[in-house]
């Protein structure tokens, strides 16, 4: 079986003004020095990008954005586009959070055509795909993520697509303290795997990551991560504190 290097991502949603941002990544950066075995993302507001990359720049830590629009420029009022992101030392972007599904009107639409837009910038999209607490209890999780991944790919090619890196979060363990077992996890990842084997054949889908995320912490990650599927987490409120996000980054398993 292919070997994927894991992804630990941390999402800032809308924490901390550029000084503050830019602190918490220096003190990261210093924790993870000697953290080998996972590629490390974080992904601040827009507003401490470039502060943010000012003391990453170099060092193990990458930066990525949570969102994007998907025209290259023009009159669109409070937007930003894929080559800012990449001009502020981006190589990852977040597309289609369920926050973003829930409060800002993104649909797999708008998600398929971020992709996109990130794809052609040379940004990593990493797409977050997840069901309800309804939809979960109405036995609708597969066909909810069946319709996310395939609208929100449609019309994309398998060399379009190498850096495409998908989140899954169950959108009842987001912040709730909530998280999924891993054996749910691995279910749905295990899923999702094979609908990405479907569409774009077997080996592509054996190197594509797949995160979890919802409610990550230090106490469980390493479960998580011992699951066949789960090649990493975007983490949210765990991954505010450099230290818990360092031992998040410094899981210890074994496959
Ligand atoms: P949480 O958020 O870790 O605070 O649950 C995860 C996310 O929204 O990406």
């Amino acid at each position: 079986m292919e070997t994927r290097t894991p992804l630990i991502a941390g999402n800032w949603k809308m924490y901390k003004t550029a000084a503050e941002a830019r602190e918490t990544a220096a003190q990261l950066v210093n924790l993870v020095t000697d953290a080998d075995g996972a590629d490390i993302m974080i992904a601040p507001a827009f507003t401490a990008l470039e502060s943010v990359f000012m003391v990453i720049s170099g060092s193990r830590v990458s930066m990525g954005a949570q969102d994007l629009f998907w025209e290259k420029e023009g009159a669109y009022t409070g937007q930003i586009s894929a080559e800012m992101l990449v001009a502020a030392g981006c190589q990852y972007v977040i597309i289609g959070h369920s926050e973003r599904r829930q409060y800002f009107g993104e649909t797999d639409d708008t998600v398929n055509k971020k992709i996109g837009a990130a794809i052609e910038a040379g940004l990593k999209p990493v797409v977050c795909v997840g069901e309800t607490e309804h939809e979960r209890e109405s036995g609708q999780t597969f066909s909810v993520l069946d319709k996310q991944v395939k609208m929100g790919l449609k019309g994309y090619f398998v060399e379009d697509l190498s850096d495409l890196v998908i989140a899954y979060e169950p959108v009842w363990a987001i912040g709730t303290g909530k998280t999924a077992t891993e054996e749910q996890a691995q279910e749905v990842h295990h899923y999702i795997r094979s609908l990405i084997e479907d569409l774009y054949g077997n080996a592509f889908s054996e190197s594509m990551r797949i995160l979890y995320g919802g409610s990550v912490k230090p106490a469980n990650i390493s479960a998580l991560m011992a699951m066949a599927d789960i090649d990493g987490a975007l983490v949210g409120g765990a991954s505010l504190d450099s230290e818990s996000f360092s031992r998040i980054v410094h899981f210890k398993i074994k496959k």
